[in-house]
């Protein structure tokens, strides 16, 4: 990105992270969920919020549709405007773990480039990004197709639709795959549940 914002500097508060997170009795951390469409990224993110707070843990969900009805309602689909969506939504994601929340961030995100950025932003503050992959194949997605835009794609109503008529780029080192179509929710969250518990966060 082109920088503009010169001789600006980072200022230390008195409390840290770990101060927050020893507060909530947690490790702020994101979980991003990448996958086509209809894939059931938000599905499992919003069965695992519950899920969360029922152990007593704070997180927050970042959602596409939503966070496109806001902050990013000047963006479109096409290829930079998608970079530029997550880009922001990673700068959004590390602001909140800093906090000591847990992330739910769910986006189609197609681009391995911009999730790397995303990762690389956590990374540098040594924060937890854990890349979670809802891998459904496209007839999947497309049969489900919950709020008709496969259809609108296919009939060039959408453009750049993505695995219609725009990109879609799978992980090659998520932290994490789900198969939405194989498992039950019940089971994708137990799983998660684990994979967070192993690594500290809650
Ligand atoms: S991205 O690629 O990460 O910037 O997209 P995201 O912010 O997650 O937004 C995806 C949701 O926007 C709707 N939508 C589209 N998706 C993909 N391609 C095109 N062209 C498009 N136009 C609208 C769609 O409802 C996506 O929501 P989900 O929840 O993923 O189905």
């Amino acid at each position: 990105t082109d920088v503009k914002a010169t001789n600006v500097y980072w200022h230390d508060g008195e409390v840290s992270r770990e101060d927050r997170n020893k507060l909530l009795k947690q490790k702020g951390a994101t979980l991003w969920f990448t996958g086509l469409s209809g894939s059931g990224k938000s599905t499992v993110a919003v069965a695992l919020e519950k899920a969360l707070m029922e152990k007593g843990h704070l997180c927050y969900r970042l959602d596409g549709d939503n966070i496109r009805l806001g902050i990013n309602k000047n963006l479109g689909f096409s290829a930079e405007d998608r970079t530029e969506n997550i880009r922001r939504i990673g700068e959004i994601s590390k602001l909140f773990v800093d906090t000591g929340v847990i992330v739910l961030s769910s986006f189609v995100s197609p681009y391995r480039a911009d999730r790397d950025i995303v990762r690389e932003l956590h990374d540098a503050g040594e924060m937890d990004f854990l890349e979670i992959f809802v891998d459904v194949p496209l007839d999947v997605a497309e049969e489900r197709d919950p709020k008709g835009l496969y259809k609108k794609a296919r009939a060039g109503e959408i453009k750049n639709f993505t695995g219609i008529s725009d990109p879609y780029e799978a992980p090659l080192k998520a932290e994490l795959v789900l198969n939405s179509h194989e498992q039950s929710l019940e089971e994708e969250v137990e799983i998660l549940l684990a994979m967070m518990a192993e690594r500290g966060i809650i």
